[in-house]
Order: C-alpha cells, then structure tokens, then sequence
C-alpha cells in the first residue's frame, strides 16, 4: 500500500530525539509558555527574515486573531480564492467579515486580473492563498492592496518555505499565517500555527489576543496575569509540541529539497501523459506541500489507483460557493467557473520526504497503465 500520507516513517527515524525532548520538556515543569515556545518563536522569526512573530494553536486560529486586529465592522468584505480551504472562510466570518470570493488561474491560484473587480467601498483585506505550495503573484496584489488602502494577510498553510522574487512567503502581508498541522511542510504531532509580522503595533495585539487579551511585557512573561486589556481568545501552542517542531525547523531545508526532488521525479516521468502537471511560475520556489493534477475523468483514475492500493486525495472537491455553509453568503457565484471545472478535475499523488523512490516509480507506472486504458 502507498499511503497518501504518513508520519510513521518520520516518526522512527526521529523517535529517539523527539522523545528525548518530550521528557526534556516534561521534567522542566512548563506545559505552556516555556523556553520551548521562546525558541521555536526567535528561530522561526529568523528563518523567514520577519521582525516579529507568535506561535498560537493552529493556522485557522493565526487567520483569525490577524483578522481580529482589523476590527472588522458588520458588511465589511475580505478578499479570497474561492478554491481555498474552509478555514480561511470559517476565519473571516468568525472575525466578523464578509467573504468575497474571486476565481482562480491554470495554477489554481488567485486570478489577480479578476481582483480589481471583486473590490468595494467595504474592502478591508485581501488573503491571498499560497496553495499547494506555490505563491500567489505578490507584485500585483501588493499594487493592487496599496492603491485601494486594504490589507494583505497571507495564507502561507501550505507554503511555509515558498519565496517569491527570493522573498519568504509569509513577509509580504501585514501579517503571513503558517499552520504546523500534520501534513504541512514543517507538521507537528498536533495542532498548531503561527503569525509573522513587521508591525510591531499588531505584533503587540497579535500576542494579546492569543491569550484572553492579557498584555505580555516582554517575551512570555505577563504583566498581569488576571487582567484583560482587550478580548481575546486562548490559542496556544504547548511546550511538547514547540519542542518537536523546534527540532523539525533545523530540518526544513531537507525536507522541501526532498518534495521537489519527488515533484520533478513525477513531472519527467508523466510528461508523456495527458494529466495536467502543475505549472511551476516564474520568480518562484514551489515547495510542493502538495502535487496536485488535472483529468477530466479524475474519479476514475483515483477509483483504479485505489484498488492498486495507491491512495491520493483531492484538495479541495468543493469550492467554498458550493457548500451549504457558505452558498447563501457568497453573491458573486457566476464568476468562479475554474474554480468549479477545477475542483472535478484535480487529485493530489502522495508525496512526503520520506516517500521511496520505489513507491514513486509505481505510482507513476500503475497512472500510466491507467490512463492509456481509460
Ligand atoms: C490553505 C489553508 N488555510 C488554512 C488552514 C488551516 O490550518 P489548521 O488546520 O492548522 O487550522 C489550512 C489547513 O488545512 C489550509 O490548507
């Protein structure tokens, strides 16, 4: 069997070390706010080249607390793709905001010639979504945010490591959200997420309203512990969990250049083929957290790869206008049309650092077989 995804490789290859910081994290008698999440915070913050950042419990949660800094007032709309992952949506409206969904390109990234078009006098943000691993076009959305006075708060899920123009995703927004969920390029052994800004002001209200709104004086120490400056919310990231992706974080590098070693394995190997292979953009590092195709008869090829015990997964199979949550929120549903051919096309192979070079040869042989017989 090839799993879509799997973290008991991972895991064994690493159990020694992590469990030794478990215990060493443990025995120091912190389960939050430590020197753990002090670390991973100063270290992630240096690695993408940011003035500031928060660690907090998971990437909807770094959506939401950005988004809750806007004050965002009743009618107030947010930019978005409306290919993008519930979260983004369930965080705009759980922030008081209204969604205004835009259609996508060939690369299934915001269609930034359609942005200009979805902007009203109630505009407040944009969040451009950096999916499957590759970033939307920062230059345009930068011109286009600057000139209307709306904010840009990046949805760097699946794009932690991405750069465009040889800048990290994550760094062109007021604020870049990152999620350690799992599967993500840099996954824990739970939830998680974090926050990076250069605005020292929103930095200050990030890290209030991560825990019930208390003012912080300096790294994690409270000023006063009992006392709410503002409402906030309770989203941490613990100890144990900041120890393994502390850990993980020394070992990004190798991870994203094993994904893009498997990524170019599966493109010269299915060039021959008549799947849609992703487009790799100008100015930009695809870190591939995902490898996703194009077929029309996508559900028959995922059917026979199912029996052959390969698992692949389609991300996502409903754009957000398609879904009884949102379909009454959502005006604009007669423009998001390749969104909506997309989302009945796409499946994503498996692809993780630690995936054999084996594993991958049969993935692309049983597709092949497949494809010729269909
Ligand atoms: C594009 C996108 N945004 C936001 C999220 C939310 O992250 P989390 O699952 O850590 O809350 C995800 C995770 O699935 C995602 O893929």
């Amino acid at each position: 069997m090839i799993k879509f995804w799997s973290y008991d490789r991972e895991y064994k290859k690493y159990k020694k070390i992590i469990l030794k910081n478990i215990d060493k994290t443990i025995n120091r008698g912190n389960i939050f706010f430590g020197d753990q999440i002090r670390n991973f915070e100063k270290n992630f913050i240096k690695k993408y080249k940011a003035k500031y950042g928060i660690a907090v419990g998971s990437g909807t949660d770094a959506l939401l607390i950005s988004l809750k800094t806007l004050n965002l007032k009743p009618g107030d709309e947010v930019i978005t793709a409306a290919n993008t992952a519930i979260p983004t949506i369930s965080a705009i409206i759980n922030a008081g905001g209204k969604p205004k969904l835009v259609d996508i390109r060939e690369d299934y990234l915001i269609d930034v010639t359609k942005i200009k078009k979805a902007i009203t006098k109630k505009t407040k943000a944009i969040i451009p979504v950096h999916l499957y691993g590759q970033m939307c076009d920062m230059d345009s959305i930068q011109k286009i945010a600057k000139k209307n006075k709306i904010v840009i708060i990046e949805d760097c899920a699946q794009s932690q490591g991405a750069k465009f123009k040889n800048k990290f995703s994550g760094t062109f927004g007021k604020f870049g959200c990152f999620s350690f969920y799992p599967t993500k390029i840099l996954g824990g052994y739970s939830d998680g997420g974090f926050i990076l800004t250069n605005d020292f002001n929103s930095f200050k209200k990030i890290k209030r309203i991560r825990f019930y709104g208390i003012e912080t004086v300096e790294k994690t120490k409270f000023k006063n512990k009992y006392y709410a400056n503002e409402n906030g919310l309770n989203s941490r990231l613990d100890e144990i969990q900041s120890s393994i992706l502390n850990f993980k974080l020394k070992k990004i590098d190798d991870f994203i250049r094993r994904r893009k070693q498997i990524a170019k394995d599966y493109i010269s190997k299915l060039s021959s083929t008549n799947l849609k292979l992703p487009l790799e953009n100008m100015n930009n590092n695809h870190v591939y957290h995902l490898f996703t195709v194009y077929h029309p008869k996508a559900n028959i090829i995922k059917r026979n790869l199912d029996k052959l015990k390969i698992h692949t997964r389609t991300i996502y199979p409903y754009p957000i206008h398609k879904m009884k949550a949102y379909s009454k929120i959502i005006k604009n549903k007669k423009n998001l049309k390749n969104s909506e051919k997309k989302s009945r096309g796409i499946f994503c192979l498996p692809l993780y650092p630690e995936l054999k070079k084996k594993e991958i040869n049969k993935v692309c042989f049983s597709l092949k077989k497949i494809l010729k017989k269909i």
